[in-house]
C-alpha cells in the first residue's frame, strides 16, 4: 500500500437492547423517591437482563444479526474487537466466544481480543481497529468492533442508573460516516468513582458525586484539548467553541449529566474566549464567574450547583440543537455502558432528517471511570459519492424504534426479583437460568446452561423474516 485508506471509517451498523424493561417513574415512586428519576435525572425507562443472558448472548447476537442483515462474508473480516466490562471469565475473552460464529466459514484469522476499562473499553477497541486498517498490518479486510454491557447496580441510589446492550460497527475505508483523522484528544488519570473490585459480583462500588466530578472534570480536559487540535488544524487560532460543532454525543449515563455537560462546554467556550467575551451576548449570565478557572469552579459545593445552573440556562437552544437529539436511546434504556456513546450516535442519525446530518461533524466523549476519556469526532457523508452508503446505513437501524416500542414492561418488584436471581447465580456452574428465553427479541442468543466445569452453552431464538418465524 502507497498511501492511507481513505475516509476510514463506520460502514455498517447493528443494536441489540435488552427486550425487559423497567418505567422510572414507577421504580422511583416504588423507591419512595418520586421524581428524582424522571425529572432529576432525566429518565424515562431502564432496560434490564435476565439470568438467561450474558455478555457473551448479548455480543454473539448483536455479532450475527449484523452479519446477516448486511450479508457479511466471515472470510472478509480481519479483526474483530470487543470492549465490555462486563466480566464473566478472568481469561478467556468475548472475543474468543465469538470465534464460534466463524467457524463454518474456516476464518480463523482474526486478530483483537477484548478491551477494558469502564464504559471507555468500547472507544479503546475502536481506536485499535482504526489504527488497525490505517497501518502497515492492514490486509485490505473489514474490522468489526464489538460494544456490548449489562449494567446492574447493587441496590440504593445508583440502580436507577442501570441499562444495557450491545453495538456492533464495521469498520473500513470509503466509509458513510468518516473518522477526521487526528482530531482527537484523550485525558486518563487514577480516580475511585466507580471500580470493581468484588471479582465475584456484577456490581461496581460507586462513588456517587466523585463519579459526576471526574466526568465533568475529564470533559474540560478533553473539550481543552481537542479545541487546540481543531484550531491548529483549521488554522484559526483560539476559535474553537460550540459554535464549530454541528453535534455533540456524550457517553450518558442519565439524561440530565449531558444537559450539563453542554453547559459545561459552554463554560470553558466563555473562559476560553477571556476578555472578548463581553461581546458575545449568549455569556452574560456566565460574566459574574469570569474571575473563575475550571477547576476553582469545583470547590464550593454550592458555588458549583450556580455556575452548573446558570450553564445549563446559556446553553439550553445548543443542547436542544445539538446534543437532545442524542438522547432516544439513553433516555430510553439507561446506560448502556461501553456502548451508551456509540447509542447516542446511533440514536442522532435517526432522530434527525437525514438531509440535515451530510457533511455535518459530530463530536464525541467517551467516559470510563477509574479514569480513561477521549475526545474525537466524524463527519457524515462527507462527500456525494458516499450518500447511498449513508442512505443505507440510516436505513438499517430504523428498526431501533420498533424495537424499542415492543419490549416488555416489568414492574419494579419482579425487576428487583430478577435482580436478585441474576446476583445468586452470578458465575455459578451446573446451572441453567430460570428466565425465559420467550422473554428476548427473535433471533437473540441465550445462555442454555452452565455446565460443572463452567462451560456456557447457547441456544437461539428463532430469527423473524418478513414477520414470519423460521
Ligand atoms: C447518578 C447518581 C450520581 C445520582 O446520585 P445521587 O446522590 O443519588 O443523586 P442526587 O442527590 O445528586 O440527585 C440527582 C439529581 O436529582 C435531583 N433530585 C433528587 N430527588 C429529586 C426528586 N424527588 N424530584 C426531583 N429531582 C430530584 C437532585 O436535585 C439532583 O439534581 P441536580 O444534580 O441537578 O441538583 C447515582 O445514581 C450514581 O452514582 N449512578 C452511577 C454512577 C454514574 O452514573 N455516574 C455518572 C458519571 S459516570
Amino acid at each position: 500500500m502507497t498511501h492511507w485508506p481513505e475516509d476510514v471509517g463506520i460502514l455498517a451498523c447493528e443494536v441489540y437492547i435488552p427486550y425487559l424493561f423497567v418505567e422510572q417513574e414507577k421504580l422511583e415512586t416504588f423507591d419512595g423517591v418520586k421524581g428524582k428519576y424522571t425529572i432529576g435525572l432525566g429518565q424515562k425507562r431502564m432496560g434490564f437482563c435476565g439470568d438467561q443472558e450474558d455478555i457473551n448472548s448479548l455480543c454473539l447476537t448483536v455479532v450475527q444479526n449484523l452479519m446477516d442483515k448486511q450479508n457479511i462474508d466471515p472470510k472478509d473480516v480481519g479483526r474483530m474487537e470487543v470492549g465490555t466490562e462486563t466480566i464473566i471469565d478472568h481469561s478467556k475473552s468475548v472475543k474468543t466466544v465469538l470465534m464460534q460464529l466463524f467457524e463454518e466459514s474456516g476464518n480463523t484469522n482474526i486478530e483483537g481480543v477484548d478491551t477494558t476499562n469502564a464504559c471507555y473499553g468500547g472507544t479503546s477497541a475502536l481506536f485499535n481497529a482504526v489504527n488497525w486498517i490505517e497501518s502497515s498490518s492492514w490486509d485490505g479486510r473489514l474490522a468489526i468492533v464489538v460494544i456490548a454491557d449489562i449494567g446492574v447496580y447493587a441496590a440504593g441510589n445508583a440502580r436507577c442508573t442501570g441499562g444495557g446492550g450491545a453495538i456492533a460497527l464495521v469498520l473500513g475505508p470509503n466509509a458513510p460516516i468518516v473518522f477526521d483523522r487526528g482530531l482527537k484528544a484523550t485525558h486518563m488519570m487514577h480516580a475511585y468513582d466507580f471500580y470493581k473490585p468484588k471479582l465475584a459480583s456484577e456490581y461496581p462500588i460507586v462513588d456517587s458525586q466523585l463519579s459526576v466530578k471526574s466526568y465533568l472534570s475529564a470533559l474540560d480536559k478533553c473539550y481543552q484539548a481537542y479545541g487546540s487540535k481543531f484550531s491548529k488544524f483549521s488554522g484559526q487560532e483560539n476559535l474553537f467553541s460550540l459554535d464549530c460543532i454541528d453535534y455533540m454525543v456524550f457517553h450518558t449515563p442519565y439524561c440530565k449529566l449531558i444537559e450539563k455537560s453542554i453547559g459545561r462546554c459552554m463554560l470553558n467556550d466563555f473562559m476560553n474566549a477571556g476578555n472578548n467575551n463581553t461581546l458575545m451576548p449568549q455569556y452574560s449570565l456566565l460574566e459574574k464567574y469570569r474571575d473563575f478557572t475550571l477547576d476553582k469552579t469545583f470547590d464550593d459545593p454550592l458555588v458549583f450547583k450556580e455556575i452548573e445552573r446558570t450553564s445549563v440556562q446559556c446553553s439550553k437552544s445548543i443542547y436542544e440543537a445539538k446534543t437532545k437529539p442524542s438522547t432516544l436511546l439513553a433516555t430510553n434504556i439507561g446506560n448502556m455502558y461501553t456502548a451508551s456513546l456509540y447509542g447516542s450516535l446511533v440514536s442522532l442519525l435517526i432522530s434527525m432528517n437525514s438531509n440535515d446530518l451530510i457533511k455535518k461533524r459530530v463530536v464525541l466523549f467517551s467516559y470510563g471511570s477509574g479514569l480513561a476519556s477521549s475526545m474525537f469526532s466524524v463527519t457524515l457523508c462527507p462527500n456525494e459519492k458516499l450518500l447511498p452508503k449513508f442512505h443505507a446505513l440510516i436505513d438499517s437501524l430504523k428498526n431501533i424504534r420498533v424495537m424499542l416500542d415492543c419490549r416488555k414492561e416489568v414492574e419494579p418488584k419482579k425487576f428487583v426479583e430478577i435482580l436478585e436471581i441474576r446476583e445468586k447465580y452470578h458465575n455459578a456452574c451446573n446451572y441453567e437460568p430460570s428466565c425465559s428465553s420467550g422473554d428476548l427479541f427473535p433471533g437473540s442468543f441465550f445462555l442454555k446452561r452452565v455446565d460443572e466445569k463452567y462451560r456456557r452453552y447457547y441456544g437461539r431464538n428463532e430469527v423473524l423474516m418478513n414477520g414470519k418465524e423460521h
